[in-house]
């Protein structure tokens, strides 16, 4: 079984994620828990490519290539080796981030986005998608916590987590029996109750 954890910027999801892993491995799951990007020595040198503040130069599609090249490296070295063992994959993010912010955010076009990371997954969806929904701004505001007034550049970037919001309801409303939407404004341990429970429920129906 594979599971995705998606959602806007300081959605939790990553705290989420460390928490179903225990409980899992707990239970006697073989789990792996990765990350996007990175999660192979390849993907992590990727990784500090994408994130190193002297590039904010990078064109939204070569930030794209640059995700899926990751992402065609870690299904390949990690996610497909394990799952073909009968192990267990939780996936701190994987292809709909691109569909969310390449695409809804930056106006790649998703057609073409598709094919591209069917292209670099080789196929591979998840099994469950579990989408950590809240405000952009209460994301962003988890982020910078204490940080000073908004600017310009806050103002920019929070149109861009709007459009990424929407285009993660429009891409779960699209396939609502792999995507479970949470209302990420929880409290933690509310969270992980629900996380919890639709795991549960998949692993039963499943077994
Ligand atoms: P990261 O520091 O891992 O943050 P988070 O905890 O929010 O996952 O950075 C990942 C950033 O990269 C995040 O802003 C989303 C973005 N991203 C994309 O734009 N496209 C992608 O395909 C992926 C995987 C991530």
């Amino acid at each position: 079984m594979f599971i995705t954890f998606e959602g806007p910027d300081g959605s939790g999801k990553s705290t989420q994620i460390v928490l179903l892993a225990e409980r899992l491995r707990a239970a006697g799951h073989d789990v792996l828990q990765t990350r996007e990007p990175g999660g192979t020595a390849i993907g992590e040198q990727i990784r500090h490519v994408l994130h190193d503040l002297a590039n904010t130069a990078m064109q939204p599609r070569a930030e794209l290539l640059l995700y899926s090249a990751a992402r065609a490296q870690l299904v390949g070295q990690v996610i497909k080796p394990h799952l073909e063992r009968g192990g267990l994959v939780l996936s701190d993010r994987y292809f709909d981030s691109s569909l969310a912010y390449q695409g809804y955010g930056h106006g790649l076009d998703l057609d073409l986005l598709r094919s591209i990371q069917a292209f670099a997954t080789g196929g591979l969806k998840p099994d469950l998608t579990l989408f950590f929904d809240i405000e952009a701004e209460a994301g962003l505001g988890r982020r910078r916590e204490g940080a000073a007034e908004w600017n310009r550049l806050d103002a920019y970037a929070l149109e861009f987590h709007n459009r990424v919001r929407a285009g993660y309801r429009a891409l779960a409303a699209a396939e609502p029996n792999r995507w479970a939407r949470l209302d990420a404004a929880q409290p933690i341990v509310d969270l992980q109750t629900q996380v919890w429970g639709l795991v549960a429920e998949r692993l039963t129906t499943r077994s």
